[in-house]
């Protein structure tokens, strides 16, 4: 297997989480980071036992020994970091969202193109055993014809623990970091939207904090999305079909088990004098309120577990290290242009 040179732009707390992934990964090799901060790139390299400490993503892009960057610097710099990193022939996997707006994504889009360097936005979430079991689902219509989806993502967060979510400065804001997540799920299921109704709640700054949307696709399907700063959500994602739903169980992101339900199609109750004696039977047993507890017990569906194993980010990390080495540029996955399409969600609903 040959061996991939990374280097890290940012040395913030995703920086330093994705490090388990890409030090798990086998034929990686960390080489280098860059920082803003001369003193940060420093202690940052100190810690995670990184060779090379670079101050400022230029001298990272002009070391010709790394292949890759990982762009984890603050998300109003991803757009010019991916570009600077295409433009000095790096492959690029970048944080999400990978850019701040639909037009910015399609410029990356183009200039990935330009350079012939594979380019993605890290959704890891996609990779998940979970995520992998949901899309085969809908592929097989395993559950019938998938016809709406429920998704949401929000736990409570306050300005004074993490104050870059809520910062009146571009790249801030629930609908860039979590909208992203369920705006994704949506379009790789349903496809493109024809027409988007919500609401979106702002801090008198005018900080999106909380959204509701509803994304009519053109296909003829329907998603129901929630993300928020404010609340807890039940952080799930529920597709329902003509024959059953199969559910995303919480936490949403980073997903383990999985609830199918199946449709009981029962034909409706008659007059008790045509009831067969079956249907007797059950409406006697419906007075069991033991027996209805097992029966809301048994409707739930059934819960099946797929780990992920020891680190929620390695599934993508094994993605994007796959794609370098069979000379992909584009992932299957999650491409370019999905990234643009989830943007210009974000932007229509930036205007709602
Ligand atoms: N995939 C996921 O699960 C996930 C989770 C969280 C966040 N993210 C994404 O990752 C990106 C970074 O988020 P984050 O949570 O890592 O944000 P963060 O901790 O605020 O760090 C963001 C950047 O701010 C700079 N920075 C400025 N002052 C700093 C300081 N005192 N200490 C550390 N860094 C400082 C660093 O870049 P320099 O060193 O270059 O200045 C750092 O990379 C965001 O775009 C976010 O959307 C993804």
């Amino acid at each position: 297997m040959s061996e991939i040179n990374f280097g890290i732009i940012g040395t913030g707390r995703m920086a330093a989480t994705m490090m388990a992934a890409l030090t798990a990964a086998s034929g990686v090799k960390i080489l280098a980071v860059s920082s803003e901060s001369k003193d940060r790139a420093a202690s940052f390299a100190k810690f995670h036992a990184i060779p090379q400490a670079y101050h400022g993503i230029d001298a990272l892009l002009r070391d010709e020994r790394i292949d890759a960057v990982y762009i984890a610097n603050a998300t109003e710099n991803h757009y010019q970091s991916t570009l600077s990193a295409l433009n000095a022939g790096k492959a690029v996997l970048c944080e999400k969202p990978i850019a701040i707006s639909a037009s910015e994504s399609k410029e990356i889009e183009q200039a990935a193109a330009r350079a012939g360097k594979l380019c993605m936005e890290a959704m890891w979430t996609f990779f998940l055993p979970t995520y992998q079991r949901l899309f085969k689902s809908y592929e097989e219509t395993e559950l019938g014809t998938p016809l709406y989806l429920y998704s949401d993502f929000g736990y409570p967060v306050s300005k004074e623990v993490s104050p870059r979510l809520y910062a009146s400065t571009v790249g801030s804001g629930v609908l860039l970091d979590r909208g992203v997540y369920p705006i994704a799920l949506a379009l790789k299921l349903f496809g493109p939207v024809n027409q988007i109704l919500g609401k979106v709640d702002r801090t008198p700054e005018g900080v999106d904090i909380h959204a509701a949307l509803q994304l009519f696709h053109n296909n003829g399907a329907e998603s129901q999305l929630a993300v928020s700063f404010r609340v807890l959500l039940q952080n799930r994602a529920v597709l329902s079909s003509t024959s059953g739903s199969i559910s995303l169980e919480p936490p949403v992101i980073g997903a383990e088990s999985i609830r199918v339900s199946r449709a009981s199609l029962e034909l409706p109750t008659l007059g008790i004098q045509s009831l067969s004696i079956k249907e007797r039977l059950k409406q006697h047993l419906r007075q069991s309120s033991l027996l209805r507890r097992i029966n809301t017990i048994k409707s739930a569906g059934k819960l099946e577990h797929h780990t992920y194993g020891g680190n929620q980010y390695l599934p993508l990390i094994n993605h994007f290290c796959e794609l370098y080495r069979t000379d992909k540029l584009v992932s299957n996955v999650f491409s370019l242009s999905a990234s643009t399409q989830v943007l210009e969600v974000i932007d229509q609903a930036n205007k709602l």
